[in-house]
Parts: C-alpha cells; sequence; structure tokens
C-alpha cells in the first residue's frame, strides 16, 4: 500500500498535522505539498489536508480534489481558526467532500489552528468578521500535542480501512 501525505499549509499548522500523519504510518509513504502534485496514480491512498480560508476550501487545493481520480482512497484533514463543531467550520469540509466527489473518502479530520496575527488583523477590519476573530483567538497554541495524538490515531484508522478488502 503505496500512501501519499500531501497538503497545502500558508502557516505551517496544516503542516505540522500532515507530519504527525505521516510519522504514524508504515512504508512506502510520501509527503509532499499539494502545489508539487502532477498525479496521484502511483499511490494507493492519498491523505490530503488544508486550512479553511474565507469558510472555505483554498483555490489550490479545490483543483487537486476536483481532478482526484474516480475510486481513489481519499482521507481528507483540515485546519480551521473556528470553534470545532461550529457552521463555521464544517462548511469548507462540505464543500471539500462534494469537490473530491469522484473519490472513494475513507473519513475525514479536523482540528484548530492558530490564526496568525496577520489574518487577524485582515480579517478583524470587516464587520462580518469581527465576531469570528473574537472567537479565532481561542485557536492560539493549535495544533497541540492532543490534536497532534488525534491526527496520528485517524491516519491508522484510515490506514486500516484502506486495507480492508473492498
Ligand atoms: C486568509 C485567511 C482566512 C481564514 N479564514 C478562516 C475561516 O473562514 N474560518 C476558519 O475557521 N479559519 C480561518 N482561517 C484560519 C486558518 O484556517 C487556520 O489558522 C489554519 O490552521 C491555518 O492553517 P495553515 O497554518 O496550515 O495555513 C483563515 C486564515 C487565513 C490566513
Amino acid at each position: 500500500m503505496k500512501i501519499l501525505i500531501t497538503y497545502y499549509s500558508l502557516t505551517g499548522n496544516t503542516k505540522k498535522v500532515a507530519e504527525a500523519i505521516y510519522q504514524s504510518l508504515p512504508e512506502p509513504k510520501e509527503l509532499k505539498k499539494i502545489v508539487e502534485i502532477k498525479s496521484v496514480d502511483d499511490y494507493d491512498l492519498v491523505f490530503a489536508g488544508f486550512p479553511v480560508h474565507l469558510h472555505s476550501v483554498p483555490y489550490k487545493v479545490e483543483n487537486f480534489l476536483r481532478h482526484l481520480p474516480a475510486s481513489k482512497k481519499v482521507a481528507l484533514f483540515m485546519t480551521h481558526g473556528s470553534i470545532p463543531g461550529t457552521r463555521l467550520s464544517r462548511e469548507a469540509l462540505e464543500q471539500a467532500l462534494v469537490l473530491a466527489g469522484k473519490a472513494r473518502i475513507l473519513g475525514t479530520f479536523a482540528c484548530r489552528g492558530q490564526v496568525s496575527l496577520q489574518a487577524m488583523e485582515t480579517l478583524g477590519r470587516s464587520p462580518e468578521h469581527e465576531l469570528w476573530t473574537e472567537m479565532a483567538v481561542t485557536s492560539a497554541r493549535h495544533p497541540d500535542q492532543n490534536d497532534l495524538e488525534d491526527a496520528r490515531a485517524f491516519a491508522r484508522w484510515m490506514l486500516s480501512l484502506a486495507n480492508q478488502p473492498d
């Protein structure tokens, strides 16, 4: 079972989760940025991760998800600044599931990721994001050790699903 862990990360949070997933999985495996991937044909299982940007999937990731081949075994992971379980943190994942609709999604994982000061300042300037930035303050120090442990457990679970006979 050849595994690809690929991610898009602007401020490093999703990269940390990707590295935790990578560490927890057996060889053969590769860890690469989404922008470096030309094809996923060589892999039996693909972990694809991204941060939430403006309530949705970043453009570069959109393109990647849309072109995933039919029936490819895929596990999605996401980091977000907003509080877990709120609509704000769910809608991007729902969008990702639609975009990757041809692939066989084995599962999804999401955890919080500290919102950079720059993002906080930029987003905080628009009235509709004012309350959002208040909520995002509590994302500080995520992903933490618990988040990364959860990500590793998620990865092992996805591998066991991928190894099951069709
Ligand atoms: C431009 C920008 C827009 C963002 N928009 C959202 C958002 O709509 N909802 C949310 O929960 N987090 C939002 N965030 C916070 C990021 O999703 C969060 O900090 C994430 O962990 C960043 O991942 P990265 O470090 O891998 O880039 C935004 C961050 C940036 C930089």
